[in-house]
């Protein structure tokens, strides 16, 4: 097939606009507002029986939308098993059987998207837009994948040689993959991972982040429901810390497909690195400091509004997110005061509503840092502006739209996961030292530029080391197959997501050579 061209359409999900496919959906999402849910561990299909934590939502702390079951050692160990005796018959399954699967789940989260969105609502906190966006990143990471796999894996590459000598290259699954995922993208990211792993010819082990379990138990039980084979996908909810511990330390685990914080990601590296077996492979996309450098010549009213969906869509809590709007002095007051008014109309509330902008924090420990991360601001830099927040949101996990300006970006020593934009001045004259300081910053995922001049664009892009660059337009929500997603350095280890050589870390290659 022609991945990258005409014929692969990505997936093109509602149409919100119309004002009937809104209503639609608006009623039929109300009907599972008062719906539980359940996730356990699933090992060969078998749902595991335990003690259940009750799970509430992040904009109400009252609304309980289910119940999940931690998995025990035990269930490490049967999840282990089932998986590595799967692999022997799933690295030789047909390429072409294993993208078909994909395929078929690609259809079924089009066809079910409904309990997906309703559950990244209640679970997740995410706004319904940003959830219904979520499953057409799955759709398309899951479609974007089996055709890669088709293309690159299904075939042996013929390799030239001498005469009388064959040469093939040929890829196979590395073995049981685990795939830890993150509560920011609880369907995309979830899928994805495990896509990317079973397309592969690996077997898979899901552990998904405990604040989004439920959400992960649906998907999963979506796969499934696809034809994916239930020994070659085992399912692990619970503390990520002790699933960690017991499942990294193993030497059956081949690969780890890992999202979420540079400093988990130096965890599961150090965990794995302790084993004396082989060397597992690790891809990361870890978190960012990401900043948007705007020069004298940006056009404001676009930089302000890109700058605003960049900092506080889904709260602030992406990965891409921006963090830091670096502008010229000769700007600054005119483009924050521009922020100021355009903060003031962010509608703060709960993700049940279509009206709402920026829904809730993931919980209460990410709230809290937050929090004392303004402590510090209020302290050391400068408070600029906070959105107020409505009476009618005590229940849940709100935070405020903050604008504040710091002296350089060095000021934050940490990835602040949510609203919060930070303003650093710079002379007119010194976007070198603009981009030394991000690249001093050891992160390298997004970056946002907004300029007319060709030379200061020419010299950011070539002398930044990070992985995304957008120029004149928002920094978020990177297109599967249009713009591969990932870091470098403290961001990640690559390949990128929902690009073209992301499967290949996930196989192992094996040359033949013949002698005719
Ligand atoms: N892929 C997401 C984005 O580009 C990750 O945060 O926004």
């Amino acid at each position: 097939g022609d991945l990258f061209g005409a014929q692969r359409r990505n997936s093109v999900g509602l149409n919100l606009s119309d004002p009937e496919v809104l209503q639609q959906l608006q009623q039929e999402l109300a009907a599972m507002w008062g719906q539980t849910w359940q996730a356990a561990p699933l090992i060969a299909g078998q749902q595991i029986r335990g003690e259940p934590h009750p799970v509430y939502s992040p904009h109400d702390q009252h609304s309980l939308v289910g119940e999940v079951v931690f998995s025990s050692a035990n269930d490490i160990e049967q999840a282990l098993q089932q998986a590595t005796r799967a692999f022997d018959d799933w690295r030789l399954c047909p390429v072409a059987s294993r993208a078909g699967y994909l395929l078929k789940a690609a259809d079924l989260l089009e066809q079910q998207r409904l309990e997906l969105v309703a559950l990244c609502i209640r679970e997740g906190g995410r706004t319904v837009r940003d959830a219904l966006a979520e499953v057409r990143e799955a759709v398309d990471l899951c479609r974007y994948y089996a055709a890669c796999a088709v293309e690159q894996f299904a075939q042996p590459l013929h390799l030239p040689g001498p005469t009388g000598e064959d040469n093939q290259l040929f890829h196979f699954g590395r073995g049981v993959f685990v795939c830890i995922s993150p509560w920011n993208f609880p369907i995309a990211l979830f899928i994805g991972q495990i896509a990317a792993a079973l397309v592969a010819g690996n077997t898979a082990i899901a552990k998904p982040a405990l604040q989004t379990s439920l959400t992960a138990m649906a998907c999963l039980r979506l796969l499934h429901s696809a034809g994916i084979p239930e020994q070659v996908l085992q399912f692990l909810p619970g503390d990520g810390a002790e699933i960690g511990r017991h499942l990294l330390s193993d030497e059956r685990v081949a690969g780890v497909a890992f999202t979420g914080s540079s400093a988990t990601a130096h965890l599961i590296n150090r965990q794995l690195a302790e084993r004396d077996s082989a060397i597992a492979s690790l891809i990361a996309e870890t978190g960012g400091q990401n900043v948007m450098i705007a020069d004298s010549s940006a056009h404001q009213e676009q930089l302000v509004a890109d700058a605003i969906q960049s900092a506080f869509n889904s709260a602030g809590q992406r990965c891409s997110a921006l963090r830091v709007l670096f502008l010229p002095e000769a700007i600054a007051d005119s483009v924050i005061a521009r922020l100021i008014g355009a903060m003031r109309l962010l509608r703060v509330g709960s993700p049940l509503d279509i009206a709402t902008d920026v829904g809730p924090i993931i919980d209460q420990r990410a709230l809290a840092a937050l929090h004392q991360h303004i402590e510090k601001l209020e302290h050391d830099a400068k408070l600029l502006y906070q959105l107020p927040l409505t009476d009618d949101l005590t229940n849940g996990c709100f935070f405020p739209p903050t604008l504040a300006e710091i002296p350089a970006l060095s000021f934050l020593d940490h990835e602040v996961f949510g609203p919060i934009l930070h303003i650093v001045r710079y002379p007119a004259n010194e976007l070198a030292k603009v981009v030394e300081a991000i690249n001093a910053s050891g992160y390298g995922l997004t970056l946002g530029i907004h300029s007319r001049i060709n030379a200061n664009m020419r010299y950011i892009q070539e002398h930044a080391q990070v992985g995304n660059i957008y120029i004149n337009r928002n920094m978020i929500g990177a297109v599967v197959g249009v713009q591969p997603f990932g870091g470098m350095g403290l961001s990640g280890t690559g390949p990128k997501a929902g690009g073209p050589h992301y499967l290949q870390r996930f196989a192992n290659e094996q040359t033949l050579t013949t002698n005719l």
